[in-house]
């Protein structure tokens, strides 16, 4: 006979912070490279602007700094945290994961550190995790992160992705609570589809050929599985969390595309009281960091407070998804 683990019954998250670069670059800089228009760019993506990192925002200080603000925000002692998980697909690194890191940073050097490749659905994978890891006891606080550098591997001369991809960081710290704080996640992949997005050619390839690899997308079909396969996972993840659109307050999908976001909240049916993000606007898309950094500019912005209901879903590259109700801190 084995001991089993045993955690706390329900977990939730108890604080969520974000770190957006310096660099703010305009349609306009795009455009030097690219032949578009910024009324293509806004009309068929919605961006305006996004955020790059400079050389001292690596994907190691945007992590520990929005981490940092997720801490903070929970009061807990980092001491405390049990593992770190780092959702990314811009640590240039095969090995070690930059979780390790991140986890001596913030003040978890022993805890356990993975990081994990779930591209756009990266948070959402990071966050169902730890719920996981929570109330299964193999952790008593989890430190989620998001976060990417896309910046380094888009071809600036590539129109179909020059224009979407960008940098940033979002963390979560999860733990025990009173009530549940994390519905049931509803996930899953597509593998059949794997080259829709995805990097240009391995690294023994890249560097045989003295290339750089770059991620390469196409769009339009990416496009459409997101608009009407996304919303679908949506509505599950409502209907497995026991609750109905009109409960909600929130709607944070992956900042894929603005036009994504408005079929998405279409076919949902979403009452007009439920404010959905539109981080996508000013920031990008940031693949896995795009949740947690729409969640805070909302709170900036006045629109999300603390104990709001949120539908969170992010979906990417492999492809895979993710979709859970969240409480907010
Ligand atoms: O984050 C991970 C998941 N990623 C996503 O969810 C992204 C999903 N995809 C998208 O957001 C959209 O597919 C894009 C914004 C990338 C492209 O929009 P689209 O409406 O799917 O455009 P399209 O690829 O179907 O191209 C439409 C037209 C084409 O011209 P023709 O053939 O109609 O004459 C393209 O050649 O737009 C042209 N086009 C451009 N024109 C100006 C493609 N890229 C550009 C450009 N500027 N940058």
């Amino acid at each position: 006979m084995i001991n089993a683990s045993t955690g706390s019954q329900y977990a939730g998250i108890l604080g969520i912070g974000s770190y957006r670069p310096r660099r703010v670059v305009p349609n306009a800089e795009i455009l030097e490279q690219i032949d578009s228009s910024d009324e293509w760019i806004q009309t068929r993506s919605g961006i305006k602007e996004r955020r790059w990192a400079s050389d001292d925002e690596t994907v190691l200080m945007m992590s520990v700094n929005a981490a940092k603000d997720a801490l903070q925000e929970s009061g807990i002692d980092p001491a405390e945290i049990g593992a770190v998980v780092v959702a990314t697909v811009t640590h240039l690194y095969q090995t070690p994961a930059i979780a390790t890191r991140v986890a001596v940073e913030v003040g978890a050097p022993t805890a356990a550190a993975f990081d994990i490749s779930a591209a756009c659905a990266g948070f959402c994978y990071g966050v169902a995790m730890a719920n996981d890891l929570v109330r299964g006891g193999s952790a008593k606080y989890v430190l989620a992160i998001g976060v990417e550098r896309l910046s380094d591997i888009t071809d600036r001369t590539d129109r179909g992705t020059a224009f979407i991809f960008a940098d940033g960081a979002g963390a979560a710290i999860v733990g025990p609570t009173d009530e549940p704080g994390i519905g049931p996640v509803v996930w899953g992949s597509d593998g059949t589809q794997h080259q829709v997005i995805s990097q240009t050619e391995s690294w023994p390839e890249a560097v045989a050929d003295s290339k750089w690899p770059h991620l390469a997308m196409d769009g339009n079909p990416v496009f459409r599985w997101a608009s009407f396969a996304m919303a679908k996972a949506a509505q599950q993840a409502l209907d497995v969390a026991g609750v109905k659109a009109e409960q909600l307050d929130l709607f944070v999908p992956h900042q894929a595309n603005m036009r994504i976001t408005d079929a998405m909240r279409r076919t949902l049916k979403l009452p007009e009281h439920v404010k959905v993000a539109r981080d996508i606007e000013r920031q990008g898309n940031t693949s896995a960091a795009s949740i947690p950094l729409a969640i805070t500019a909302m709170r900036e912005a006045g629109e999300a407070k603390s104990g709001d209901l949120a539908l969170i879903i992010g979906f990417g590259a492999g492809l895979v998804y993710a979709a859970l109700v969240i409480r907010l801190p």
